[in-house]
């Protein structure tokens, strides 16, 4: 197959192994290539791009990207520039509805299927009646799970045969069916919403936990950030706790600080999306704390928290704090410091500790 355009992976990572696309990708575009599929069908649509191969591989038929991410939308529209397509693709957010009816979808599949769900919903709202939706996996992460939530949606489920260890399911002739787009749980007292797809449905991760247990703000620490926020449980944990502190969430999942939004309502709260700390001025927070990300869909990116813990103790005032709660096995001290004097313990058990670094280096680069 001639594809014909070069995809950069943006944020770049430190492990060069980890690839742009996959075999799935390409075995989608294949597809859609054989289909041949007329414009009468409406809007074609990408769901799950990463980094945006489907999408500026379709750029000739103006596609629309339906993102999960800050840094999914971000790494799009630089490859489409890169390859000069940028008036052709146009990119939203997961939570913006269509104006026009979607015909044709590629999608790659999800890791979380709570995501495959919320897609589909937004398809079945999004999408004419005779739309055709095209999911690429790679046969390993196959799971009958996914036929069984494709079938609420759609009468006709057809999965095709192997190529490069990689296979898509087609689905045709939509049903009318939706089904709930958030969960509620509850965790010490306090009720905690999210939408699908986002970390940690159901309960609330027990690294998280374990860091609640022993976290306590010091005197002076009045301007906070609750860093990889996700459902913004720590936030959450903070206001109730420390109630006059002016909080920011940072994530970079459009449905996580959605979500968010729903359980931290409180005014002198700040609600950012987004991948990197570029846009706080240095010096100027006292306390951050995360329990940060290092998984991505099947990938183990350690650069990511790297980067974040960096551009952390940029923003962090002389005496701030930076807390991080990991698992032991990811063995972040010698990270921490190059970038902090004093790197030391709050709490530890056989599974995870709790970091808290202070006195910051300044502007060493050690990455
Ligand atoms: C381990 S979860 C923690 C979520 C929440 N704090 C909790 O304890 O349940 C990590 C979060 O990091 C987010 N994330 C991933 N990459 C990020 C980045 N570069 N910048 C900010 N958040 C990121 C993910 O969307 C996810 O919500």
């Amino acid at each position: 197959m001639e594809y014909g355009f070069d995809i950069q992976r943006y944020p770049e990572s430190g492990n060069k192994s980890l690839r742009p696309w996959s075999a799935a990708d390409e075995y989608l575009m294949m597809h859609w290539m054989e289909a041949n599929p007329k414009h009468s069908l409406g809007k074609v649509a990408t769901y799950h791009d990463r980094f945006g191969y489907l999408t500026v591989g379709l750029s000739a038929h103006s596609p629309k990207a339906f993102t999960f991410l800050h840094s999914q939308g971000e790494s799009i529209m630089r490859n489409a520039t890169a390859n000069h397509v940028l008036g052709n693709v146009s990119v939203m957010s997961i939570l913006e509805e269509s104006n026009h009816p979607i015909g044709y979808v590629l999608m790659r599949m999800p890791k979380s299927l709570d995501l495959f769900e919320l897609y589909l919903n937004h398809i079945q709202r999004n999408s004419g009646e005779d739309v055709i939706v095209m999911v690429g996996f790679m046969t390993k992460h196959f799971s009958s799970q996914m036929l069984k939530i494709a079938a609420l949606f759609f009468e006709e489920v057809e999965q095709s045969r192997a190529w490069k260890k990689s296979r898509v399911l087609t689905l045709r002739k939509k049903k009318i069916y939706t089904s709930e787009l958030r969960t509620a749980f509850e965790f010490g007292g306090l009720e905690i919403n999210q939408y699908l797809g986002v970390f940690s449905a159901g309960h609330i991760d027990y690294a998280t936990q374990f860091l609640l247990g022993h976290l306590h703000l010091q005197k002076g620490e009045k301007k906070v950030m609750d860093l990889a926020s996700g459902n913004g449980i720590i936030a959450k944990y903070i206001r109730a706790h420390y109630p006059d502190v002016e909080l920011h969430l940072v994530d970079d999942s459009h449905l996580a600080i959605a979500s968010s939004k729903l359980n931290v309502r409180d005014g002198n709260t700040y609600f950012h999306c987004s991948h990197h700390l570029g846009n706080f001025e240095s010096d100027t927070l006292d306390c951050i704390i995360t329990n940060p990300p290092f998984h991505f869909e099947y990938e183990i990116d350690i650069s990511v928290p790297l980067r974040l813990f960096k551009e952390a103790s940029q923003c962090l005032s002389q005496e701030g704090r930076l807390i991080i709660v990991a698992n032991q096995h990811l063995n972040y001290r010698t990270h921490l410091e190059r970038l902090f004097h004093d790197v030391g313990v709050i709490q530890s058990n056989k599974k995870f500790i709790i970091y808290e670094c202070r006195n910051k280096k300044g502007e060493l680069n050690p990455f």
